[in-house]
Order: structure tokens, then C-alpha cells, then sequence
């Protein structure tokens, strides 16, 4: 006969299911299951990361379909259920599809980019990286705002199995200024002169550009690089600028308190030039 968790403590310290229950309920020590007894993650329960190969979990993101958000989140799950870490059976029970509705800026209103989505979904419920979680936030969004992308080198398009016949269909590279699909896709549009509906490849590359670096930040933390340490991981030099009177806890007189790190001067003019 096999037993469950919940059923071997009962047991151990001889409490009745429904007392155990009661006293699990909220704590992140032991895992949810369902009435079958199966594992079931549980708010606030974090699962250790291994590190992975970059390039391959960004081929399975490049060959995963179901939009930007699943791409990505699905790619490293999957990648983490068969990893080395001591929760890969846990990660693989993790229902993926339920990432499908990040796809253009959540369910298609060109608000938060998908990639980013499953960044923050995929972080939030890894165990602690050396202190390193939220910055490795910060730099994937920082990264995305800033960088030239999708990732166009000749290595990437055949590390990820794509062909420089399909680099057509990108057109160009380009940089979104702002963690929005919308800014994203359109900034695309402007460089490439293809409409959104072209989009399938260039994002579809940008999906896997952006596996591959947070999938890199991972490591790099679990390797023990302080990654809050790297320019990339903070608000820019103006925006820091900005949130020292517009603070979270304090602000300059009247001034409206403000929690965002992204790139304030893209949508604000700034009042003091
Ligand atoms: C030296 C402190 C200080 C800094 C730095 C600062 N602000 Fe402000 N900001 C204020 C204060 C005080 C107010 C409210 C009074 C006012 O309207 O002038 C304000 C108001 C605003 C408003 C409301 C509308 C307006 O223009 O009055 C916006 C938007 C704003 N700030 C954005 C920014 C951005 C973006 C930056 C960085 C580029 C920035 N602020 C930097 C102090 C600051
Ligand atoms: C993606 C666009 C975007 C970015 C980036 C952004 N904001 Fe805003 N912000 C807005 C919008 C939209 C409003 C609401 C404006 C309105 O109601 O007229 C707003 C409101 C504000 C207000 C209150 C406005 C008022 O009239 O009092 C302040 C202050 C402000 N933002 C500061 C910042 C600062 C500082 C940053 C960077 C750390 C920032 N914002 C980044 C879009 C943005």
C-alpha cells in the first residue's frame, strides 16, 4: 500500500486527515494534493531550479506554439521536468496551457508581452537562486525594453532551427522601449514595414530570444553572479532619477507616489526640461 504525504504524517504524529488538513492549510512546507492524493502546487510553494542549456530550452520555445506567454513558459517548465532539480516531478505537473492567454499582451490587448508574463509567472514560483529572483526580473524586463531583438545571429537562427530564408519573413530587428506588446510589435512594424498579422515568425524568434536570456540569468545566479549587481537589473539612471521624488513609501510634496521601473520618459515628457 502506498501512502501520500498528508497520510504519513497523519500517521507520524497521529492527528486525524481533516486536523492535518487544517493545520497544512497555508504553509508552504508541505505540498497540496488533491483528492486523489496527487501533488498539486500550492500558493506560495517555490520549486528549486537546475541549471539548464539555454539554446535548447530556446528551440523549444522557437517549435512550441500557443503564443508568446505559453512558448515561454512552457519551454522551461518542460526543460525543468526533465532537469537534474529535486522538483522536476513537480514541474512536470504543472498545467502549461494555462499560459495560452498571454498571447499578444494578454489575450490579445497588446498590454504586458507575453515572454514577460511567463517570466514573472515562471520566477514567482522558483525556490530562491541566491538571493537573485527579483533581479532576475528586473533584467528580463530591462532587457526587453532595451535590446535590439529578436537575437539575429547567424549561431542563434541555427541554434534554434530556423533558416536565414525564414529571417525574411523577421524583415528587422528592432527595440520596443517599453515592457508593451503593443510598443514591441509596433516599433517591429515601423522598422520592418510588415502589419501585425506578419508577425508570426519575428515573434515566434523574439519568444525564443527571450527564453534564452532568462534561461542565462538563471544560471549566471545559480553559478553565484550577483546579478543586481549589472546595469541591466535596475531602472535606468533617469527613471531612478524620476522614482527618487516619486517614491513607493515617501515622495517630494505633492508628488504622486509611483511603483513601476519601467522607462518613465517613453510615455511622460518629464517636467523639468
Ligand atoms: C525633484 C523631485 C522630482 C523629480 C526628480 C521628478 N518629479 Fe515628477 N513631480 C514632482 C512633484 C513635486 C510633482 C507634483 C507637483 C507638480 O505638478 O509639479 C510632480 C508631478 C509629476 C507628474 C504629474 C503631472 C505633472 O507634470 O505635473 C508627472 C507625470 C511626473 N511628475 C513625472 C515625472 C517623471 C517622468 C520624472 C522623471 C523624468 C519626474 N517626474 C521627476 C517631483 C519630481
Ligand atoms: C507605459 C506608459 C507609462 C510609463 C512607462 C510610465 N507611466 Fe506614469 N502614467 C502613465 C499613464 C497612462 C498615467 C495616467 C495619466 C492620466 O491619467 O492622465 C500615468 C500617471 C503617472 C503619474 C500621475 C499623473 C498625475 O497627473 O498626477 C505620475 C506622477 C507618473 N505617472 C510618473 C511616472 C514615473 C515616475 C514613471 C517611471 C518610473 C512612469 N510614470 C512610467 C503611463 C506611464
Amino acid at each position: 500500500m502506498s501512502i501520500n504525504r498528508r497520510q504519513a504524517l497523519t500517521q507520524i504524529i497521529g492527528i486525524s486527515t481533516a486536523a492535518a488538513g487544517a493545520t497544512l492549510l497555508g504553509t508552504s512546507a508541505f505540498a497540496a494534493t488533491d483528492a486523489d492524493g496527487n501533488y498539486r502546487l500550492e500558493l506560495g510553494e517555490k520549486l528549486k531550479y537546475a541549471p539548464l542549456d539555454a539554446m535548447a530550452t530556446a528551440k523549444l520555445a522557437y517549435e512550441t506554439g500557443g503564443g508568446c506567454m505559453h512558448q515561454v513558459f512552457h519551454a522551461i517548465v518542460t526543460m525543468l521536468a526533465a532537469s537534474d532539480s529535486a522538483d522536476a516531478s513537480k514541474f512536470a505537473t504543472i498545467p502549461t496551457a494555462l499560459a495560452g492567454y498571454g498571447w499578444a499582451g494578454v489575450v490579445g490587448q497588446g498590454t504586458l508581452c507575453g515572454n514577460l508574463n511567463a517570466a514573472g509567472m515562471l520566477i514567482n514560483i522558483l525556490d530562491d537562486i541566491n538571493g537573485q529572483n527579483s533581479s532576475i526580473i528586473g533584467a528580463s524586463f530591462r532587457y526587453y525594453e532595451t535590446e535590439d531583438l529578436p537575437l539575429s545571429s547567424a549561431e542563434f537562427v541555427a541554434g534554434i532551427g530556423s533558416t536565414d530564408e525564414k529571417s525574411l519573413e523577421v524583415g528587422a530587428t528592432s527595440i520596443a522601449n517599453s515592457p508593451l506588446c503593443h510598443s514591441s510589435i509596433s516599433n517591429w512594424s515601423a522598422a520592418s514595414g510588415k502589419e501585425f498579422a506578419l508577425k508570426g515568425e519575428r515573434c515566434k524568434r523574439l519568444s525564443a530570444s527571450m527564453a534564452y536570456y532568462i534561461v542565462e540569468l538563471l544560471n549566471r545566479a545559480y553559478a553565484g553572479e550577483d546579478i543586481s549587481l549589472l546595469a541591466i537589473a535596475k531602472p535606468s539612471t533617469e527613471a531612478q532619477a524620476c522614482q527618487s521624488c516619486h517614491g513607493v513609501s515617501s515622495t517630494m510634496g505633492s508628488a504622486a507616489s509611483v511603483k513601476t521601473d519601467m522607462e518613465c520618459t517613453t510615455c511622460h515628457t518629464g517636467h523639468f526640461n
